[in-house]
């Protein structure tokens, strides 16, 4: 037995059990790209992550598409096979390019996934092959469930769509599709063999959907850097305008915030119960399934952000003020920080919404943990909330946002 598997000594042992304990880590390593024009056959950068491990292959690809992408780019079909034989020294396309459906539409219905299973079973992908999934965060969910189940795992590159996608899901280790109306019920940690993020799909979105994603941003600058949340506040015009600069900066500077929690937070593949990245959440997962999804994630976060940052104030975490300050700002972004849902009540007249805390707590799994703020840049471990503390909250959103629904 290796010296470093030590005999754990049991009381059993004497009935002759031996318990040995197996320990190994793997390290995983995997290049976040930040780019434009991903396809244009003079940027190399997909053909360079292709050949990263294995320069001297020639590599095959499947690529799965988001409708919603394809709708809004014609022509990325022609521009992938164009790329594909600009670089086919190094890559080959096994079919063209597959539409999926995009949104949540691809999680719901579990035949998506076997679909596209077969499709990776038919074209012989296999482990050193590539599924290469381009969409929104849906997409690149029910995609990243193929890929780490086919073959029980086969190379997966991400290249995000949306700026919740680029900023947020797409550099996180997690995949999944809903199951038994639970959302990402069936999924797992995979991280993927790289992400490649390129402004000008983003730039393709519909208002709505540009401004959305940003509440992530938002909510990681108030957990973890201050001075990004200043820079967030200064820069919000610019970010309305969707000005490449400014959002590329937001789009990456999220982007690494979220990647350093899950490198260096000690809890990569979430087996305890702390999430800070979910800070702002518990409210906002309520919300979006109280609205049937009408509510954008974002935009559910926006509430719950501007909820949990009266909530710390009233709580005496926060100092009073900064939560005036943290809403103006999402205000300022285009976000509505009220949501009619947020005053239903229950037959024994309890806020619905604060359902969600129960919800949040057997989604994490263990116990109650939630972050809210001590100041800006810096979050705060709680393991309950003050029901009426919450309904003060509520209260106050309301009242800011000015009318009677
Ligand atoms: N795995 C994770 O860690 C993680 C984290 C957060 C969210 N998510 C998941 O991400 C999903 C939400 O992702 P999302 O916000 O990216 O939206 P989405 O994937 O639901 O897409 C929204 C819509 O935009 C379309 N679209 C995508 N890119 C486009 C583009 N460039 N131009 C025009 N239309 C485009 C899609 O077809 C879809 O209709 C949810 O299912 C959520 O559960 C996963
Ligand atoms: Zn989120």
């Amino acid at each position: 037995m290796p010296e470093d598997n030590p005999q754990v000594p049991t009381r059993a042992e004497a009935a002759g059990t031996r318990t040995h304990l197996q320990r190994f880590s793997v390290a995983y390593e995997f290049p976040v790209v930040f780019t434009a024009g991903l396809f244009s056959p003079d940027n190399p950068v997909l053909a360079d992550t292709l050949a990263r491990l294995e320069p001297d292959r020639r590599h095959r690809c499947l690529v799965f598409v988001d409708e919603g992408v394809l709708a809004a780019r014609p022509g990325l079909a022609d521009d992938i096979r164009a790329y594909a034989g600009r670089y086919r020294d190094r890559m080959s396309l096994v079919a063209d390019p597959i539409p999926v459906p995009g949104g949540e539409k691809i999680k719901v219905e579990l035949h998506f996934v076997e679909d596209m299973q077969r499709k990776v079973f038919e074209h012989h992908i296999d482990r050193h092959s590539f599924v290469i999934a381009i969409g929104g965060g849906a997409v690149l969910d029910a995609v990243g469930l193929v890929a780490a189940t086919a073959h029980r795992g086969v190379r997966h590159i991400r290249v995000p769509t949306t700026v919740l996608a680029q900023n947020d899901s797409g550099v996180g280790v997690k995949n999944g599709v809903n199951l038994y109306e639970t959302k990402n019920f069936a999924g797992a940690f995979a991280p993927p063999f790289a992400v490649l993020n390129d402004i000008e799909f983003v730039e393709m979105l519909p208002p709505r959907d540009r401004i959305s994603g940003m509440a992530e941003a938002i909510k990681v600058a108030l957990i973890r850097d201050g001075a990004f949340f200043s820079w967030l506040e200064r820069n919000a015009d610019a970010l309305v305008l969707f000005e490449r600069p400014a959002v590329a900066y937001m789009i990456r500077r999220c982007a690494e915030l979220h990647m350093r929690q899950i490198a260096h937070g000690g809890d990569p593949f979430e087996f305890g119960s702390v999430r800070p990245l979910d800070f702002g959440h518990w409210s906002a997962h309520k919300i979006e399934s109280l609205t049937r999804y009408h509510v954008r994630h974002g935009e559910a976060v926006a509430i719950g952000i501007a909820l949990d940052a009266r909530y710390s104030v009233l709580a005496g975490h926060l100092e009073p003020g900064h939560d005036e300050r943290i809403a103006a700002t999402l205000e300022h972004l285009g976000f509505r920080l009220w949501h009619p849902v947020l005053a239903k009540r229950s037959a024994d007249g309890q806020l619905v919404v604060l359902k969600g805390l129960e919800e949040f707590r057997e989604h994490l799994g263990g116990e109650l943990t939630l972050t809210l703020l001590s100041d800006i840049g810096v979050g705060v471990e709680v393991h309950a909330m003050d029901a009426a503390l919450v309904e003060q909250s509520i209260a106050w959103l309301k009242a800011r946002a000015g009318d009677g629904n």
